[in-house]
């Protein structure tokens, strides 16, 4: 099978005494787009920025076209590391408010040691396909709207010359109109630019368009991945279940197998015994409070970590094969 572009392998990553992502595994193939799905504050973000590099693993690896970054190391221009670029959640925030459009579209050029008017001008023609006009050049990043903003924000990531894009919330805050328009362009984009998207979001809806494969994250771990269209039709984790009831509310054929997340998202920096989820969960069960469930392989190229899994498709433990 081909390399894949990105894996990152018992990732740990920890705030002093929190551990805000405790073993996270995760595989981006080649020219897909992963989906990483999960409530505010379960780690994602982390994820993201431990994967470019902001962030130091404290244990656990990653690779990226096969070559291993080092754990806690910062990336340098020109490493492997530097062929990940990170759209982040708040586009403003990352542009630099005294810089015109036109400076901040140069900057990465100018970073990479290789701006030539030629390839300028390349950068400024991509962001005109993007439905960013040559009058904008000369504006401040306040002077954009929001999806102009974000846009500036993608072109700035692709003249970086990534190979791999990690995508934070891309379309938080976007109208719903301006929010599809984006999600058409970051897929135009991946196919014409043989891209691979690493896409964050806690919108289900979001996640089920574009994504590939998707992987559920609950308090700082995988709870379930799998290709998104038998996730979303079977989801095996009653977590999983209740973040995709949650957002199909106005599907009335859904409404009847509807669970309610009660409680907060536990804090991480004292998760709960066996399985985190297990005092949220309906269905939870007396060793639930007792052991962790590992996250198993099982038919169809779904994983789950569940000692209860909800659906007769859903993968068989292994252990229980072997007991
Ligand atoms: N810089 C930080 N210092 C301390 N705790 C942090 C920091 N960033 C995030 N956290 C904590 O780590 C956990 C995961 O946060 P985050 O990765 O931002 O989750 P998400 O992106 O899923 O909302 C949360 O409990 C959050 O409060
Ligand atoms: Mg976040």
């Amino acid at each position: 099978m081909e390399e894949p572009a990105l894996v990152l392998k018992d990732a740990v990553v920890r705030y002093h005494r929190l551990t805000a992502v405790d073993g996270v595994s995760l595989e981006l193939r080649r020219g897909e787009t992963l989906g990483l799905v999960g409530e505010s504050g379960c780690g994602k973000s982390s994820v993201a920025r431990s994967i470019v590099g902001l962030q130091p693993l404290a244990s656990g690896t990653l690779s990226v076209d096969g070559e291993t970054v080092r754990a806690g190391t910062r990336r340098k221009a020109g490493d492997a590391q530097s062929r990940i670029q990170l759209l982040f959640q708040d586009p403003a925030a990352s542009l630099s408010p005294r810089l015109t459009v036109k400076t901040l579209l140069a900057e990465p050029l100018k970073i990479r040691n290789v701006y030539t008017a030629e390839r300028f001008a390349e950068i400024v023609a991509l962001a005109e396909s993007l439905g960013l006009g040559q009058q904008l050049l000369t504006r401040y990043p306040h002077q954009l709207s929001g999806g102009q903003a974000r846009r500036v924000a993608l072109v700035r990531a692709l003249a970086a010359n990534p190979s791999i894009i990690v995508a934070d919330e891309p379309t938080a805050g976007l109208d719903i109109s301006v929010q599809g328009e984006l999600l058409n362009l970051l897929r135009s984009l991946r196919d014409r630019l043989g891209l691979s998207y690493l896409l964050i979001s806690h919108n289900l809806n979001v996640v089920g368009r574009v994504t590939d494969r998707v992987a559920v994250m609950y308090l700082g771990q995988i709870v379930e991945s799998g290709p998104t269209a038998s996730l979303f039709r079977e989801p095996a984790h009653p977590y999983t279940q209740a973040l995709l009831s949650a957002n199909l509310t106005l599907d009335p054929s859904r409404q009847r197998e509807r669970i309610v997340l009660t409680g907060e998202l536990p804090n991480p920096s004292n998760p709960p015994s066996g399985c985190r989820f297990h005092k949220r969960c309906p269905l939870a069960q007396p060793k639930c409070a007792a052991d962790a469930p590992p996250l198993l392989a099982g038919t169809g190229a779904r994983s789950v970590a569940c000692h209860f899994p909800l659906v007769s498709a859903a993968p068989i433990p292994r252990q229980a094969i072997a007991g």
